[in-house]
């Protein structure tokens, strides 16, 4: 068989950059090892987690009760394998919307590990060890990436008590205490969610903050949040060592500060520090792939790599780990690859954390608008001063908006509130066309509406808020 292209993976870069490719009219192959479609997104990451989160934020606040709002609800059992039946079938039915889109888009689908053989041909290993050559003008690779262990320590995963995001979407009952190591995006998310359910759940961090590329401020805020909510938090601690004993799991950890050695133990432990690229087994180095110092594959500006007709896409290449991120560079790769004008600005990539309240991000931070020594205004807006949030008892948050002194021109934009998730794209959009604080503060919104409180931001920086 011979493809125009044939992608390796189907995850948001993959198999967007598959569709695509097969709309503009391109001959396309899909190689996945796992045995559905959509990646770690739809599988075991973004989708599963958001059911997750989803389900124990509608428990968590039936649980707290309805008094305020002049009704009373009995107290809710949680039926954990019921919930964990929802977050299946949402899996499932996103999986196999991708199944169908292939199939709609005329996309041939091999499952099975993928390998490059050589330019222009990759071999398909299926589970019971079947094998088929591709013949294709073009490969991408979009493997994404894969768990990646604490620095230096080796953590023995078995998924039940010492687990990953993986382990940690899918326990059989809810644990009585958690540890979390990483205060980052996995361990926020999935942190509340066990916290919701019931768990007791401590987060041990290195740095001083959590969620520590976010905006100093809106981190800052959102820990305050984290923890009047429960959850407790153990910053400038590096975990050197996590170990199953017989209640569940020990964890050691290092003061930063002091170099003072302690130890807690939990039930389970999540190891939350991150994620590596994924590419054992692919064939880079039989075909001279060259890698960067971060393991990751090398590409130029239109994502080819070192070696002709082979271009790399998503968590595997550089910038962030986000599945939008690797399905814009998926669409774009497709683009190039019929030979059309394709680009992604990497300067408007918005970042969630869905919590609650939700923290959203875009463009620059403060901190990195100082380290860059550009000169900027900030607006910022609390949801305490807006009508709709009063009215649905989401007053937790705000919105906080960086302009550039000089030009007005707004360089990033950071909420944290109820909604935050939605919000950020108008922020994004104005940034994507060179707007100010003054085009954003002189647009009408809604009222009442969440979004108000972004406008006020706005208007916080080239004039005044109306509501403060
Ligand atoms: P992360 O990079 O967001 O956070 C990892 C944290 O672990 C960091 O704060 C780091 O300082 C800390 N850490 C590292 N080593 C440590 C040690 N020895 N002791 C204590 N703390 C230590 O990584 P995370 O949360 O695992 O997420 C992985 C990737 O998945 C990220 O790129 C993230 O953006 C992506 N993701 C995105 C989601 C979203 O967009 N909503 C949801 C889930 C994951």
């Amino acid at each position: 068989m011979s493809y125009d292209v044939v992608v390796i993976g189907s995850g948001p870069g993959g198999y967007g950059c598959a569709i695509k490719a097969a709309q503009i009219g391109l001959k396309i192959a899909v190689v996945e090892k796992r045995p559905t479609f959509g990646g770690t997104c739809l599988n075991v990451g973004c989708i599963p987690s958001k059911a997750l989160l989803y389900a124990s934020e509608v428990y968590a606040e039936v649980n707290r009760g309805f008094d305020e709002l002049g009704f009373k609800v009995s107290k809710p059992n949680l039926d954990l394998i019921k919930m964990m039946d929802y977050k299946q079938l949402v899996i499932d039915s996103n999986t196999n919307g991708v199944a169908f889109l292939f199939k709609k888009n005329k996309i041939d689908a091999f499952i099975g590990m993928g390998k490059i053989l050589a330019t222009g041909k990759v071999e398909v290993t299926a589970e019971n060890g079947t094998k088929q050559i591709l013949k294709t003008r073009n490969i991408v690779i979009a493997t994404g990436s894969d768990i990646a262990a604490i620095p230096g320590v080796e953590v023995d995963f078995d998924e039940k008590v010492i687990v990953s995001s993986t382990g940690a979407l899918s326990f059989e009952e809810v644990p009585q205490s958690i540890i979390i190591v990483g205060a980052g995006v996995i361990g926020s998310e999935l942190g509340s969610v066990w916290h919701r359910l019931g768990a007791k759940v401590e987060v041990i961090e290195f740095l001083d903050k959590a969620l520590g590329t976010m905006d100093g401020e809106i981190s800052k805020q959102f820990q305050k949040l984290m923890e009047k909510q429960g959850i407790s938090y153990k910053f400038g601690a590096k975990v050197i060592d996590v170990k199953k004993n017989s209640r569940g799991a020990v964890v050691t950890f290092k003061k930063i500060q002091s170099d003072e050695v302690k130890k807690i133990e939990a039930d389970v432990v999540l190891v939350a520090t991150g994620r590596c690229p994924y590419t054992e087994g692919v064939g880079l180095q039989t075909v001279g792939v060259a890698l960067d110092e971060c393991g990751r594959v090398k590409i130029d500006g239109h994502w080819r790599t070192n070696v002709r007709g082979i271009y790399a896409i998503g968590d595997v290449v550089k910038g962030p780990m986000l599945a939008h991120k690797a399905a814009s560079e998926g669409i774009t790769v497709a683009e190039v690859l019929a030979g059309q004008a394709g680009d992604v600005n990497f300067d408007v990539i918005p970042s969630v954390v869905y919590t609650q309240p939700e923290v959203a991000s875009v463009g620059r931070t403060e901190e990195e608008l100082r380290a860059a020594g550009i000169k900027y205004k900030i607006g910022k807006f609390p949801f305490t001063a807006s009508g709709r949030a009063r009215a649905m008892m989401h007053t937790d948050g705000f919105v906080k908006i960086l302009a550039c002194s000089r030009t007005d021109r707004v360089l990033g934009g950071h909420i944290l509130g109820f909604g935050a998730s939605e919000m950020i794209h108008e922020i994004a959009i104005l940034m994507e066309f060179g707007g100010s604080s003054e085009d954003l503060g002189r647009t009408c919104h809604a009222h009442p509406t969440m979004s108000e409180a972004v406008r006020e931001a706005a208007l916080a920086i080239f004039a005044k808020p109306i509501h403060l």
